[in-house]
């Protein structure tokens, strides 16, 4: 279950409601999705989409997505800190961000137009949609992995466009637990 932390606030927003709340009031939509049947976290893709294939198609409908796929993130990941470094800057996109946690977890800072910073912890069993335009960033926790469904309206719109606004550097992607993410360098 995703927990939102405020820092300027010094406050934590937790449990399905309150969350899910505080994120709608900020245009963010937040659930958390059951699969129709058992599956294994590391099911093939296939399995996963089909598993999740009525929310994923309430979803599309809604959202006109067109495409879901699974991606797969581990610390041995070739390429990883460069994947990383994208997504931990400030950006936006010219589409949602959609994402439905399988396993692992990772941390969403969003920055609002008005109001301060707040960080969305997601765990697996949670879907979020950061909204196109909404200036965010990402980061993993200290295991270094995420596995999640991702759903594109059009993968070309995906690209992040980076604020510059150097916002990110004031904020430690704080994980749960005893993972915590060492301070960046
Ligand atoms: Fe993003």
């Amino acid at each position: 279950m995703a927990v939102v932390r405020i820092p300027e606030e010094k406050r934590v927003v937790d449990g399905d409601e309150p969350v899910a709340s505080f994120l709608a009031a900020q245009g963010i939509d937040y659930e958390r999705w059951v699969p129709s049947h058992v599956i294994d976290a590391g099911a093939p893709a296939a399995e996963v989409l089909e598993a999740y294939a009525a929310e994923i198609d309430r979803l599309k409908v809604r959202g006109g997505y067109v495409t879901a796929d699974v991606i797969d993130v581990r610390p041995d990941t070739p390429g990883l800190d460069a994947m990383l470094a994208k997504f931990s800057r400030e950006h936006w996109h010219d589409e949602d961000e959609v994402r439905f946690i399988l396993e692992g977890k990772g941390v969403f800072h969003v920055h609002p137009r008005t109001g301060p910073v707040f960080a969305i912890e997601v765990l697996a069993g949670d879907l979020i949609r950061v909204p196109r335009g909404t200036w965010h960033w990402f980061d993993l926790c200290a295991d270094r992995r995420i596995r999640a469904i991702r759903l594109f309206q059009d993968p070309a719109g995906w690209t992040p466009q980076y604020t510059e606004s150097g916002v990110d550097r004031g904020f430690e992607p704080v994980c749960l637990g005893p993972d915590h993410v060492p301070p960046r360098a």
